[in-house]
């Protein structure tokens, strides 16, 4: 794994955006993984601001990570008005060319089969960013006790309540599931670059990196992976 530690939160971004750039520039047609939370918000700046000079998304299509159970896409809070917010609506990209998990399904089971199976014919994923949660979740895969291979409905930690719950208006409006790509949907990505940033990020990033390969720490599966590159701070970077 190459594990690149940068100096500021800016001077991350700016090196996502460019891997994000190069995979477009050699492929207009790419198939990219987008993931949400505070930590890409300058990566999708950068994209908005210089698109224009590095590539198009005429042709590209994106598939997110993950949603919250139980939020449609009007609820500020849902992963879906964040991507349309955040980025989508400020780039050329079609709508009929964006995925993200629908988490208001009538039925989930079949969602999840549903988008797997998209994510199967369409990909597979060019590139793939990631965030990691404090206690080591990859998209929503949280610490367990075994790898849930494909997209499925996640019950979601305390501790992930808590962390997300900046978000919104009060911790008891955080929905308590989420709809998540697997680790095998993940790991199905030809590349994977994770960002993360501060002290509360460390260790799990530590035991994503130097730990042993485990479904308690879901970042830890990464280590499966023969080409992901890790763009991180020196407050993320402390224990490696
Ligand atoms: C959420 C998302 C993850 C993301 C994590 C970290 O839980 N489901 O995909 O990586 O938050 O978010 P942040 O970047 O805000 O710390």
């Amino acid at each position: 794994m190459e594990v690149v530690i940068k100096d500021n939160y800016q001077e991350i971004s700016q090196l996502a955006a460019n891997y994000l750039f190069d995979t477009v520039k050699k492929k207009n047609d790419a198939v990219l993984g987008l993931p949400t939370g505070s930590t890409p918000l300058g990566m999708y700046q950068i994209i908005i601001d210089k698109y224009k000079d590095n590539c198009s998304f005429q042709n590209v299509r994106t598939f997110n990570l993950d949603e919250y159970v139980g939020l449609d896409k009007t609820n500020k809070c849902s992963y879906c008005y964040y991507m349309e917010n955040i980025l989508f609506s400020h780039i050329d990209i079609k709508e009929e060319n964006i995925y993200i998990p629908n988490g208001v399904a009538e039925n989930m089971e079949e969602e999840c089969r549903y988008y797997e199976n998209l994510i199967r014919s369409r990909g597979p994923m060019d590139i793939l960013f990631l965030g990691i949660g404090p206690n080591g979740h990859i998209g929503f895969n949280e610490p367990n006790y075994y790898f849930e291979p494909y997209t499925h409905v996640v019950k979601l930690t305390d501790n992930t309540i808590a962390a997300n719950s900046r978000f919104f208006d009060s911790i008891e409006s955080v929905p308590k599931t989420a709809i998540t790509m697997g680790m095998k949907t993940i790991l199905s990505a030809k590349k994977i670059v994770m960002l993360a940033t501060g002290h509360n990020k460390a260790e799990a990033i530590a035991k994503s990196i130097k730990g042993k390969v485990t479904p308690q720490v879901p970042g830890s599966v990464l280590q499966l992976h023969n080409n992901v590159t890790l763009i991180i701070d020196k407050d993320a970077a402390k224990y490696l």
